[in-house]
């Protein structure tokens, strides 16, 4: 029995001695394991119980129980120690508080609302108001009073976002000219940026959710040339002073005559190449198509109560995304959606 007392004890005071020289948490788990784990010294010594003879057993379990609970507590003992110190090591940290701070991850403005803040900008000094209108429109407003009529394939779901048989996600925002000039009388002269939705695949080039911006001047001798003449200075605001507008006949139902708009390619100067190549951008013809435009057709002036005999007016609709993808030389529209800030942050 005395052996067993020299040997705990002997245990115990490697123990300690081993304790003193610890340094970090790790160490302590090692000397837990090796002391008193399951393969461990104290695991040793309690197998030796069997030898014994049969009446000294429980009084050599109780002698190892205690010397183990001892030990348990100088481990336990020594963790605190090592916490105590740990937290007194860092509160002694010195910091030097006139270091600068690491740097605030600012954000960068979107390309599509740069481009649109631009063109706010610019239509704004020329005494235009702004307006927004809702995403979600009347069938109504978004077709009828646009004077297209209910067998147009656009009216159909599947070109379209219908949320009630009267209800639609504006594929244009061409309706806001009827809730405009509803709102108020002539002369108007107003912008709207804003979202369109339409049921398009995602790809390259599309995307169902996009942006336009539409322009509408109405009032007395109001005439295309206006129309050329803001655009020309739109452009310019957004690709400098060389930009070209022209325009191209086209068709649409709330305008007559129609046109698409044109302007000069921004990449190549409207010279259609490049280092010696076609121009990427615009495919070699030196113009870039942005959006479509004409006079605003009698039939809508007439919906909304004003005389076609009376005043004139024209409107356009241009795209955010298409401007952004030529100002920035992307060939990609769904850049725009996926959130990538390294991307993002180039642009600004
Ligand atoms: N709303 C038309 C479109 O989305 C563009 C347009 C606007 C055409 C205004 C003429 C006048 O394609």
């Amino acid at each position: 029995m005395t052996d067993l007392a020299s040997t705990l004890s002997a245990l115990e005071d490697r123990l300690t001695a081993e304790l003193a020289g610890v340094a970090g948490a790790g160490g302590l788990d090692e000397l837990r394991v090796r002391f008193l784990g399951r393969s461990g010294e104290v695991t040793a010594i309690r197998r030796g119980i069997g030898n014994l003879p049969p009446a000294d057993r429980p009084t050599a379990g109780k002698v190892i129980n205690a010397a183990v609970e001892r030990m348990e507590g100088a481990l336990t003992a020594a963790a605190g120690r090592l916490a105590g110190a740990a937290l007194e090591a860092q509160l002694s940290e010195t910091i030097d508080v006139t270091l600068p701070g690491p740097p605030a991850r600012i954000g960068s403005i979107h390309p599509i609302r740069r481009v649109m803040r631009d063109i706010g900008g610019y239509f704004t000094r020329l005494g235009f108001a702004v307006l927004q209108g809702p995403e979600i429109e009347t069938d109504a407003n978004n077709f009828d009073a646009l004077n297209i009529p209910p067998d147009h394939p656009a009216r159909e779901g599947l070109d379209s976002f219908y949320l009630r048989p009267d209800l639609v996600l504006r594929t244009h925002t061409s309706p806001m000219q009827v809730r405009a000039m509803r709102e108020s009388g002539p002369p108007i002269a107003v912008i709207v940026p804003g979202k369109a939705y339409r049921r398009d695949a995602v790809d390259a080039r599309h995307l169902y959710q996009f942006h336009q911006v539409e322009g509408l001047m109405v009032g007395h001798g109001i005439h295309f040339g206006h129309l050329k003449g803001v655009l020309t200075g739109m452009m310019r605001e957004l690709f400098g002073p060389h930009q070209d507008v022209r325009f191209r006949p086209s068709f649409f139902p709330f305008t007559e005559p129609s046109a698409e708009i044109d302007t000069t390619c921004p990449g190549c100067a409207g010279s259609g190449k490049r280092d010696d190549v076609q121009c990427r951008t615009c495919g070699g013809s030196g113009w870039i198509e942005i959006g479509g435009s004409g006079m605003v057709h009698p039939n809508v002036l007439r919906t909304v109560g004003y005389d076609p005999d009376v005043v004139a007016g024209w409107a356009f609709g241009v795209g955010p995304e298409r401007l952004a993808m030529v100002r920035y030389e992307m060939n990609d529209i769904r850049d725009f959606v996926e959130n990538t800030p390294s991307f993002l942050e180039q642009t600004s």
